[in-house]
């Protein structure tokens, strides 16, 4: 099983946007697939029809129960989501209270392996105690960046913390989002990647308005348009995601 987490410091530069497509092209081409949503906002989760009851996240992350019994079905084949909700804000306070988090979250996931392909995080824009739990844990850490100055500086804030740390994140690499090629900004900063502390893909999404409609079909856009630009974009990206998937760990 592989494990990417889609992560930034930084709110609203497309992680759940990236997550549920990413999810979805994955379940598509017959890879089973788990998401999981660990932003209270439970955005994810909502576009996925998955919905718990009220503080059921929490209740069920603090039993640490198998995962097995919290994941759900999404409207799509071999794609399960294990859904978040408002409870989430707490977890920390709740896993610290249990001790290592790290430990429970490994216990959550270990029976996912045996039949599943890919676990896709989508998470919040903290650098929460467990957050850093579950990026150390991780195959992949996908970092989501709008080109600007302060997206650089987002993944040079995550950088340094890491750098501080024992434990890091196996690989940390970053993509663009929301590409406008009519802004110098974005030009400029798409040219200026060797500058970043981290490698960056080389596809990049483009801004299109049919992302956004997403919130209106509530689904992934690569499930319903397909031949449109950031549709096509995603499809790229997941497959170069898979070639850095093959390639031997070097964490420069
Ligand atoms: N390629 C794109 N083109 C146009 N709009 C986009 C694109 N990708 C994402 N968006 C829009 O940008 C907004 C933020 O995207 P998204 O929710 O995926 O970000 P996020 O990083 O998960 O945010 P948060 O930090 O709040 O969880 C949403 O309204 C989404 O529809
Ligand atoms: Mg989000």
């Amino acid at each position: 099983m592989q494990t990417i987490a889609l992560y930034n410091l930084k709110g609203g530069v497309g992680k759940t946007t990236s997550a549920v497509n990413l999810a979805y092209l994955s379940a598509e081409s017959k890879k089973n697939t788990v998401l999981w949503d660990w932003d209270p906002q439970a955005a994810a989760s909502w576009y996925f029809h998955v919905e718990p009851g009220r503080q059921k996240a929490i209740r069920l992350l603090s039993k640490g129960q198998p995962i097995g019994s919290i994941e759900v079905n999404s409207p799509f084949p071999r794609l399960k989501v294990i859904p978040a909700d408002l409870s989430l804000r707490k977890v920390d306070q709740e896993l610290a209270e249990l001790g290592s988090a790290r430990r429970l979250i490994r216990k959550m996931v270990a029976p996912l392996g045996e039949d599943t392909a890919y676990l896709i995080y989508d998470c919040p824009p903290t650098l929460s105690p467990v957050i850093e739990y579950l990026l150390n844990g991780v195959d992949l850490v996908l970092v989501p960046m709008i080109p600007s100055p302060l997206s650089i500086r987002a993944m040079e804030q995550v950088e340094a913390f890491f750098d501080n740390k024992k434990q890091a994140p196996k690989r940390i690499v970053g993509f663009f989002t929301q590409v406008d090629l009519r802004r110098k900004l974005h030009v400029e900063t798409l040219k200026s990647v060797r500058k970043f502390p981290f490698p960056v893909l080389k596809t990049w999404i483009p801004i299109d308005s049919a992302a956004e409609q997403m919130g209106l079909k509530r689904a992934p856009l690569t499930s319903y348009a397909r031949s449109g630009r950031a549709a096509e974009a995603y499809i790229k990206l997941w497959r170069e995601v898979n070639r850095v998937l093959k390639k031997p760990v070097d964490n420069t």
